[in-house]
């Protein structure tokens, strides 16, 4: 594709190249994330971050990627704060907004709302989630760190034997993973939910017309013995009818030191798109596991910064100019010795 100018609103507009070009100007931008570097690239440039539903990690590093491609971030959060409440489209919101900013990100809670916002925007709009639909940069910052994960066990992507674990209905997350996996080869996936959470049934078919081996089922004992990774997710609260709905589903498959010890092959990579909820009667990824080596939750979470740096160098097509720019950090900063 070309990315210049570019929204990025589904996985489905992606080929493997593509794919494989957002990794690499990724790989690139880590002296950068670690602050062994700065760059002006895009000094003058204006992100608008728009997000009108909670978020702390997607939010916060898309606010960091352009930062640390040296541009302005102008924060949007909250429908009451937005002219949205009195009853303003997305597409006049979009036309007017656009003129204040060089990019747009935005969360909606309803599925379609950033494509819908993207249609009136005269600027590139990157998805930060749309309701249950889909969260792109999440999906593609997920199979930057599986591959980066896999590659001291000597394996790859094509041949992934993956567990997706939770609420697959409302994970949007889940839903744009299993979209990207799609351009890939020969991947098993066990889809361990209960079966009112189940993955929305054109996403299995997607899979399987990909030529994938799909299992479904809402026991986790036997889902998280042969897999490279286990992708465990959150019961989607927000997204049901009440509390107490959510709270038939909440804590059925909790995954903790001794489990994992029991079940999982020793180097079985733990993953989840955060937050996990931690409360007691939730406890999806037990903080026992926080000693794991195979814990790449944070790992996770840090690369965020790069795909999302990578993301913006390609739209605004600035990608190979990122060096032109830079110079060595004067200050003192704990990442860059790591
Ligand atoms: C996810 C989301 O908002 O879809 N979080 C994230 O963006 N990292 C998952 C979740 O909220 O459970």
């Amino acid at each position: 594709m070309n990315f210049t100018g570019a929204h990025i609103l589904s996985i489905k507009q992606f080929e493997r190249a593509d794919i494989q070009r957002i990794f690499d100007v990724a790989d690139a931008m880590e002296p950068y994330a670690l602050r062994r570097k700065v760059t002006r690239v895009l000094e003058g440039a204006i992100l608008g971050n728009m997000f009108f539903e909670p978020s702390t990690r997607t939010r916060v590093s898309f606010g960091s990627a352009f930062n640390l491609l040296g541009g302005n971030v102008r924060e949007t959060t909250g429908f009451e704060s937005s002219s949205l409440t009195k009853g303003e489209s997305l597409f006049d919101t979009a036309r007017v907004l656009s003129g204040y900013s060089d990019v747009i990100c935005m969360r909606h809670p309803q599925a379609g709302s950033v494509a819908e916002f993207a249609e009136g925007s005269r600027v590139p709009v990157l998805n930060g989630g749309d309701g249950a639909n889909e969260h792109p940069t999440q999906a593609l910052l997920d199979l930057y760190t599986i591959r980066k994960e896999l590659r001291s066990n000597g394996r790859s992507i094509d041949g992934l034997r993956i567990a997706m674990i939770g609420d697959l209905k409302h994970g949007r997350t889940v839903h744009s993973l299993c979209k990207l996996l799609c351009l890939f080869q020969n991947i098993s996936l066990c889809l361990v939910s209960p079966k009112e959470l189940a993955m929305p049934d054109y996403i299995v078919e997607e899979l399987r017309s990909a030529g994938h081996k799909v299992t479904i089922t809402d026991d986790l004992a036997s889902s998280i013995g042969n897999i490279d990774i286990a992708y465990s997710t959150r019961i989607q609260e927000e997204r049901f009818a009440s509390k107490e709905e959510a709270d038939l589903y909440r804590g059925r498959f909790r995954l903790n030191q001794s489990i994992y010890t029991q079940y999982c092959e020793p180097n079985t990579v733990i993953m989840h798109p955060l937050p996990r909820d931690s409360r007691a009667d939730a406890n999806e990824l037990d903080n026992d596991l926080n000693a794991n080596p195979n814990l790449a939750i944070f790992r996770q979470a840090d690369n965020g910064v790069l795909v999302r740096m990578a993301l913006f160098a390609l739209v605004l097509d600035v990608a190979d100019q990122v060096d032109n720019y830079s110079r060595e950090v004067n200050w003192y900063n704990s990442l860059r010795t790591k």
